[in-house]
């Protein structure tokens, strides 16, 4: 199967389990578990959200995969910049990435994720790393983005 199709039928699961669900944690576990299941060489996936009582700053939130760094300033390594920018972050080889923050240095490349709610205000970002460089492209990119836009464009505040 080729990675679009994995992400076709994962998208589909991803619906089917968080249909009617309204919780952001519950969804936001749900979809770290099935792509990590998914993707065999998805080393950490999750996500890190944006802390209510200090909104410059990103907290750590559902995850898989080894120990992640709690808390993340916007504008600091690969997620701080997803978050500061609002704009996907791709990047080959993190080692290369200025200010990256190496939670785990097994950790090569990492495709960032923004997360919006329904007033478009940033609520967190999806993070997955791998321990292969150069990973992730344009089709994770768009799959990603689909699936978390799906799931999340229906929240009306930052909590669900
Ligand atoms: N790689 C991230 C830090 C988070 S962890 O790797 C789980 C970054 O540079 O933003």
């Amino acid at each position: 199967m080729d990675k679009e199709q994995t992400y076709g039928e994962v998208a589909e699961q991803i619906t089917a389990v968080t249909e009617g669900e309204d919780n952001l944690i519950a969804r936001m576990a749900t979809i770290s578990c099935l792509l990590s299941e998914a993707f065999e060489n998805f080393f950490w996936t999750g996500f890190y959200l944006v802390d209510e009582n200090k909104p410059d700053e990103l907290v750590i939130g559902p995850y898989q995969g080894s120990l992640g760094c709690l808390r993340i300033a916007f504008g600091r390594g690969v997620c701080g910049t997803a978050a500061a920018t609002g704009e996907t972050q791709i990047v080959d080889n993190v080692h290369d990435f200025p200010g990256h923050i190496a939670c785990d240095s097994r950790s090569v490349s990492e495709i960032v994720v923004p997360v919006f709610n329904q007033d478009r205000d940033l609520i967190a970002v999806l993070d997955v790393d791998s321990e292969k460089a150069a990973n992730f492209d344009e089709i994770d990119q768009q799959y990603l983005e689909q699936i978390i836009g799906d799931v999340f464009a229906r929240c009306t505040t930052r909590q669900n």
